[in-house]
């Protein structure tokens, strides 16, 4: 039921209207709104604090199915569902679940996930942002790069540097509202693709961020950050997995209708062969990354097979949407196809929640410790 709730959605209000946001890098506001309604921005928070109470593998078809159609709005979903919800539910006061999940969960307010800057990106731990305890409130400066949901968030999740010494102990992660005196959203970045969805580098300048919206005990920030990454890769590794999946059914629906030298080109077998290549590795994707929600559900470890399941999916979309395009031919290099910005948008799930080289060393020391 909800696999088709989100498969009707995808296609009733995401693709109509998807060319033109990609194209304007207009953000999916009225859809958002809808997918809060519909419960998908807070799929994991239990009923108590508005959210839909349901599971990891839920949330993993979800995306999967938005993904086929708009990853600029299944982005915001992954984003506010894995590292935001996901990550005040697990280690919040309850004072910051009253106060900040509970909106989140709703889809009232949107949330994002502030951990990459300038210089520090897959080298997480070489926070420049700092965090200053001055008492009752901490004082926070300096600028964090890539952020999805940078304009359209109220609530942002920061991860700073308190206590240099201490390296990543001395990390915290704070919560910090749209509109705190010093807070600045920089301009939008121009991306290849994910276009609708909004990124922005972020500046904080002298913030003062209440002593009561630091997340957990002192220098719990890495390990919050590590945490809520381990849930997020799931759900871009589902992302990247509709992303191969909406290109491979195009494909094979153009392939079945489109002639050439006197037949359907899937009766060719230079086509059929590419698409029983599509097919294969997207359902072997399909499964590590089913297998990794599973693992989450059943609360047994899954950094294993979540990096795994990431860095395979990504690669596969990457691999089925150029095949895809080389299906359509000259028609899969214009837009209103939507194959060429499926392939634009497979080339983030390689890049961003940690790169495919992470998922390597993420994969290389569980497997060898
Ligand atoms: N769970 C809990 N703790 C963990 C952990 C995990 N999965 N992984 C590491 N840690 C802990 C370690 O135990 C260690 O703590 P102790 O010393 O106290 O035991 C500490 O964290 C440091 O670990 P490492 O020495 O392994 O750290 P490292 O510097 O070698 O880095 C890394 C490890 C996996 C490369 C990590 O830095 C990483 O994941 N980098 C990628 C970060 C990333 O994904 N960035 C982009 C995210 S945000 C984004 O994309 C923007 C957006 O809008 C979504």
């Amino acid at each position: 039921m909800i696999q088709q709730a989100a498969r009707d959605f995808a296609q009733n209000e995401l693709k109509p209207g998807v060319i033109e946001r990609d194209e304007h890098q207009k953000f999916p506001a009225e859809q958002v709104k809808k997918l809060g309604e519909l419960g998908f921005l807070g799929m994991m928070v239990s009923e108590k604090y508005n959210g839909s109470g349901l599971d990891a593998l839920s949330y993993v078809l979800v995306m999967e199915e938005l993904s086929k159609i708009d990853a600029s709005a299944s982005v915001v979903v992954s984003v506010n569902n894995s590292l935001v919800c996901y990550g005040l539910e697990s280690y919040g006061s309850e004072f910051q679940k009253e106060k900040y999940l509970k909106p989140l969960a709703s889809g009232e307010k949107i949330g994002a996930f502030c951990l990459s800057e300038p210089e520090a990106g897959s080298d997480a731990t070489s926070q420049q942002t700092t965090a200053e305890d001055k008492g009752d409130y901490y004082l926070l400066n300096g600028t964090k790069n890539w952020i999805t949901n940078g304009s359209t968030a109220s609530t942002y999740l920061v991860i700073a540097q308190t206590d240099r010494a201490l390296k990543h102990r001395g990390i915290n992660a704070f919560i910090v509202e749209k509109g705190m005196e010093g807070f600045t959203i920089g301009p939008k970045e121009n991306k290849m693709g994910i276009r609708g969805s909004d990124t922005h580098s972020l500046m904080f300048n002298d913030v003062k961020v209440p002593k009561e919206n630091r997340i957990g005990e002192d220098g719990f920030g890495f390990k919050f950050a590590m945490k809520t990454l381990e849930g997020g890769r799931i759900g871009i590794a589902a992302q990247a997995l509709g992303i191969a999946a909406g290109a491979y059914e195009l494909a094979l629906e153009y392939s079945k209708q489109r002639k050439s030298f006197g037949k359907a080109i899937s009766e060719h077998q230079a086509i059929a062969f590419k698409l029983a290549d599509m097919a294969t590795t997207i359902e072997a994707a399909r499964l590590l990354v089913y297998k990794a929600a599973w693992l989450k559900d059943q609360g047994l470890p899954y950094t294993l097979a979540g990096s795994m399941a990431k860095l395979y999916a990504s690669k596969v979309a990457m691999d089925v949407t150029v095949e895809a395009v080389q299906i359509h031919g000259g028609y899969g290099f214009v837009k209103e196809y939507h194959v060429e910005r499926l392939m634009r948008d497979a080339k983030i799930t390689q890049i961003y929640e940690g790169t495919t080289e992470i998922q390597k060393m993420v994969i290389s020391r569980e497997i060898l410790k």
